[in-house]
This record gives C-alpha cells, sequence and structure tokens, in this order.
C-alpha cells in the first residue's frame, strides 16, 4: 500500500514499537507523549527501553525523516489518516480496565481528527471500548478500529515485524481493511472482525496463556507427588500441535504487566454479562497457590522455618530480557519470604537501586555469601554460566532452589550442591 499518514499516541515499549516498526514499513509517523523529557530524549534517539532492536529501529526512523516525536496531540492529529492510542491501560478499581487515559486523549483530539481518520485501539481494552469511543466521539465520520497487539516484552520489535495474525476489527469493515493494509508488507494472516470480536480475541488469547501456565503448574505439582518429570511430560505433550511447545514451561507463576491485569479484567468482563467465569477464576488462583507452593519449597530447603533464614535471590525481573518488575512473580515471592521473617540478598541483571525488605547487590557471588539456600526467580541465561563450585564455597547451607528449571542439576550436584526444581526429580 502507499505510505499512510499515522500517528501514535502513548511511547511506552506498545506504543514505541509501534511507530518505529510502521515508520519501517514506509509510513509516516509521528509518535506523541505528554511526557516533554522523553520527548525530547527520543528526538534524540535515546530509548530507555530494554527492547532489543528498538533503538537502531527508531535511529532509522529519525535519519529517513519518516519518524517523529511531539508534544501534543491535538496539532499532530490534524492531517492523519490513522491515530493509533497506545495509551496505558492499568487495572483499575475492582480488577477492571481502567479507561482513563484512553478516554482523556478522546477527548483531547476528538474535534480536531480529519473526516475519515481511523481512531485505532492498540492498548487491550475491554469489549465494548470501540463502542465507547464513538459515543464519547459523537462524530460518524471517524471509524473506530481496534487493532490488539500480541507484543511480548523483550520481543516486541521481532513480534510486530513477524506476527502470527493480523487482528482488526470494526463496525465499518473498509476503515478495518483499511488498518490491515498498513502491515500488507508482513507476511501475516489478516484477521477481519467486528469491534467487539477483535477486542475479545487479545484477552481470550492471553487468558488462555495464562491458563495454560496455570495448569502447567499444576502438572509440574503433580509430577512432584507421582515422581514424573514435567520436562518430559511436557515434551510429550508439546509434539501434539494441537497443544504447541511452547509456554510450558513451569516457573514461580505469571507475571507481568499484562497476565494478571487482563485476566482479572476478563473475569470482570464475564460478571458484567452475568456469567461465572470458572476456568479464569481458578487459573488466577492456582498462580497463587503456585507461589505459596515455592514458598514452601524454600523453607523445607533451610529446614522448614524461614524466620532469620537468609536466602539468595537470583532474579527480579517477571522474565529474562527486561528489566520490568511489574508483578514480577520473584518479587511476590520474596515478598511473601521477606514477610515469613526470611533476610534476602537479590541480584538482578538488568536490576538496580532499592527494593523494600531486600538488598540488590550488583554481584551475584553477593546472593551466595553465608547463604542457607539460594533461589533461581528469574530465568536469566547468564546464571547458568555462574561458577557453582565459588558458591558452593560461600555458601552456609547447600540447596539451590531453582523455580524455572534452568540450570543444569548436574553442575549443581558436582560443586557440592542439591538442585531442586519444579516438576522435576530433586537432585542430590
Ligand atoms: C504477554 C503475551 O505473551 C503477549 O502476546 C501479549 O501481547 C502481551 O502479554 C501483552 O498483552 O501486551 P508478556 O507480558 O511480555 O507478553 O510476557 P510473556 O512472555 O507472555 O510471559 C508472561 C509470564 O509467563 C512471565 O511471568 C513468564 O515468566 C511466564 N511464563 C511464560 C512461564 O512461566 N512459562 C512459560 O513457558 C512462558
Amino acid at each position: 500500500m502507499t505510505a499512510a499518514r499515522i500517528v501514535v499516541v502513548g511511547t511506552g515499549y506498545v506504543g514505541l514499537t509501534t511507530g518505529a516498526c510502521l515508520a519501517s514499513l514506509g509510513h509516516r509517523v509521528t509518535c506523541v507523549d505528554v511526557d516533554q523529557t522523553k520527548i525530547a530524549r527520543l528526538s534524540a534517539g535515546r530509548v530507555d527501553i530494554l527492547e532489543p532492536g528498538l533503538a537502531e529501529l527508531v535511529t532509522r526512523g529519525l535519519t529517513s525523516g519518516r519518524l517523529g516525536f511531539v508534544v501534543g496531540a491535538r496539532e499532530a492529529v490534524r492531517d492523519a489518516e490513522g491515530v493509533f492510542l497506545c495509551v496505558p491501560t492499568p487495572m483499575g478499581a475492582g480488577g477492571s480496565a481502567d479507561l482513563r487515559a484512553v478516554e482523556a486523549v478522546t477527548s483531547e483530539i476528538g474535534d480536531v481528527l480529519p473526516t475519515g481518520c481511523a481512531l485505532i485501539t492498540k492498548s487491550t481494552v475491554p469489549v465494548g471500548t470501540a463502542q465507547r469511543i464513538r459515543a464519547m466521539l459523537g462524530r460518524t465520520d471517524i471509524p473506530v478500529v481496534s487493532n490488539p497487539e500480541f507484543l511480548r516484552e523483550g520481543t516486541a520489535v521481532a513480534d510486530f515485524l513477524g506476527p502470527d495474525r493480523i487482528v482488526v476489527g470494526s463496525d465499518d469493515l473498509d476503515a478495518a481493511r483499511w488498518v490491515g493494509d498498513l502491515y500488507a508488507d508482513l507476511d501475516a494472516p489478516v484477521v477481519v472482525a467486528d469491534a467487539a470480536s477483535a477486542e475479545l480475541v487479545k484477552y481470550a488469547a492471553n487468558c488462555f496463556l495464562a491458563m495454560k501456565l496455570s495448569y502447567v503448574n499444576s502438572i509440574a505439582e503433580l509430577c512432584e507427588r507421582l515422581g514424573a518429570d514435567i520436562d518430559l511430560v511436557t515434551e510429550g505433550m508439546g509434539h501434539d500441535r494441537r497443544i504447541g511447545r511452547t509456554f510450558l514451561k513451569p516457573g514461580p507463576g505469571w507475571g507481568g504487566s499484562c497476565l494478571p491485569k487482563d485476566t482479572s479484567a476478563l473475569v470482570r468482563v464475564a460478571e458484567s454479562v452475568q456469567y461465572d467465569f470458572r476456568m479464569l477464576t481458578s487459573a488466577i488462583e492456582e498462580n497463587i497457590a503456585q507461589r505459596d507452593r515455592i514458598v514452601a519449597k524454600i523453607a523445607g530447603a533451610v529446614g522448614g522455618t524461614l524466620a532469620g533464614a537468609r536466602i539468595g535471590v537470583l532474579g527480579l525481573a517477571f522474565k529474562a530480557g527486561t528489566n520490568d518488575l511489574r508483578d514480577s512473580p520473584a518479587l511476590a515471592v520474596s515478598s511473601v519470604l521477606g514477610a515469613l521473617g526470611a533476610e534476602l540478598t537479590a541480584y538482578d541483571p538488568a536490576v538496580g537501586g532499592e527494593i523494600a525488605g531486600m538488598v540488590v547487590v550488583d554481584d551475584p557471588y553477593q546472593v551466595a555469601k553465608s547463604a542457607d539456600a539460594v533461589v533461581v526467580l528469574t530465568e536469566w541465561n547468564e546464571f547458568k554460566r555462574l561458577d557453582w563450585t565459588y558458591f558452593a564455597e560461600l555458601m552456609e547451607g547447600d540447596t539451590v532452589v531453582d523455580t524455572r528449571n534452568l540450570l543444569d542439576p548436574h553442575r549443581i550436584i558436582d560443586a557440592g550442591l542439591v538442585w531442586q526444581g519444579v516438576g522435576r526429580p530433586r537432585a542430590a
């Protein structure tokens, strides 16, 4: 298709990735934010988000003149053909999505959008939002299109440029197809839908992923009780193409800025139409149970009592490849450990500074010093390369609780330590 004039409102990891990637596809993109400092930094090519490939794309976009950054949405949208809303929709009161940012931008730009300009929601918004935005706009010449993102933090650029699918939904199907065409250069199926279906796809997909993980964590628990090995069980399951090989790793529970908020929001949405989404509620409860089982496992590794136990924590981010701590299972486990009286020393390659209730160090070996047990909570590859013999020398106790099944148990045993994973036989 020919290059379109696009405005992206919001320069978080979704907005910035969307803007930079659309510019790399040949469109003329203006990214808008209310944060002046951020816009000044981005205009100078400075990207503060840890997202592989993003800084390069921003620089390339700036150099080509196809990407620009400004403060003030009203001015920016005056000659736009499409405006993407990429503002936060955090968990609000009672677990439902907080739409205040989406509504604020809509009312800010509503009367200056040029006729025919598509207003596109990319942030995850509850079903019915497109309709709500249309009502707020009070204009029939502005099509509202839902175009949910499926970007994982840490691989957002690769996910954007190599998507499994593009979903576009609107009650104006021509407008939906126009948005789909913006991605014409990408080799991906385009699902054209009504607005409500497109909005629901995003929740249905994220909640399915969350349920898949809760299921795997439950099977891992069964493995421990029955003497089976989750690695072999998931390998055997994953060859079935209906199940798939990915998203089958047990861990300390699922977290991050999306799955916890989207699962709660869909439960609330279901309630609003008198449907009790028990399967999803159970998946959320199971996630808390998983955290508690991990805490119990760590307690077991230090003789049953956490009060006064010194625990070395490896990993704080919600997953490897990011410095994001939002709803991090590693923090959730740590905070329960702390509340039960454990003394925590933590290291994460991407996280520094102060975190309430624990000492955060910048050298992984410091977490081992006099530790009664060490626990791996985020799957950073660099933990595999640590000198575990040195760890053994520094530690007081002898157990490494590997909640991500990341390490090679043989290396831990060779170092004279005990390895305890999740859903796998203990190795000593
Ligand atoms: C998630 C979805 O995967 C994206 O498709 C979606 O676009 C995004 O939310 C969003 O709504 O914006 P993200 O939050 O970046 O992406 O994180 P994931 O990679 O999905 O991981 C979520 C959690 O599941 C993490 O805590 C991770 O450690 C855990 N996980 C993931 C496992 O415990 N095991 C696995 O096998 C995979």
